[in-house]
């Protein structure tokens, strides 16, 4: 499994919950300070779970833009609240590293803060406001169509599953 853009780790927690192997989950951060807080937070999760160990994650400095994992080598892929702070414009080459990184048949998930209606240029190009995911948000139908446009014309994914909460 691939994680990018870990924030505290706590999704890296709960995919490790699933796999329990050792350095079947990878997680890629581009800002120290985040990897540093995920370590500390997998230091305290092995006291209090006894079935955690913090090699369960393979931690890794990274760029979601240009992701050092092999491609074809990995079965699910996934991204909570940082396709929504990537600028539009790049987030073709975001979902397109995704897509080189999993196995035929391999899975991509993402989920993202969305708004009913739009927000002005200001507020979306304030990267503080961004980078806390207050600002990043789009409209729900751009949201949908442009992922949907992403992943279906360029890069054929079979099955899409949409769901809404
Ligand atoms: C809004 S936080 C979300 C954190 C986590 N996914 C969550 O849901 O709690 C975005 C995370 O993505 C990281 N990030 C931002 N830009 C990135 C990039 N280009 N490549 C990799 N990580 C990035 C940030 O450092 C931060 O940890």
């Amino acid at each position: 499994m691939l994680y990018v853009g870990v924030g505290g780790g706590m999704e890296l927690l709960q995919f490790a919950y699933f796999n329990r192997q050792k350095g079947d989950v990878i997680g890629i951060d581009v800002v120290d300070e985040m990897l540093k807080a995920s370590q500390e937070n997998f230091k305290e999760a092995e006291k209090q779970n006894p079935w955690f160990k913090s090699d369960f994650v393979e931690l890794k400095k990274g760029d979601a833009m240009n992701l050092l994992v092999e491609d074809n080598s990995i079965d699910v892929a996934a991204q909570n609240c940082l396709f929504n702070i990537i600028k539009a414009d790049d987030l073709k080459q975001a979902i397109a590293e995704m897509y080189w990184v999993l196995k035929p048949h391999g899975r991509l998930v993402m989920s993202d803060s969305t708004c009913e209606q739009p927000m002005n240029d200001e507020l979306r190009n304030d990267g503080r406001l961004r980078a806390l995911c207050l600002s990043g948000s789009i409209p729900i139908t751009n949201y949908v169509k442009m992922q949907l446009m992403l992943i279906l014309e360029l890069y054929k994914f079979g099955l899409v599953n949409l769901t809404e909460f």
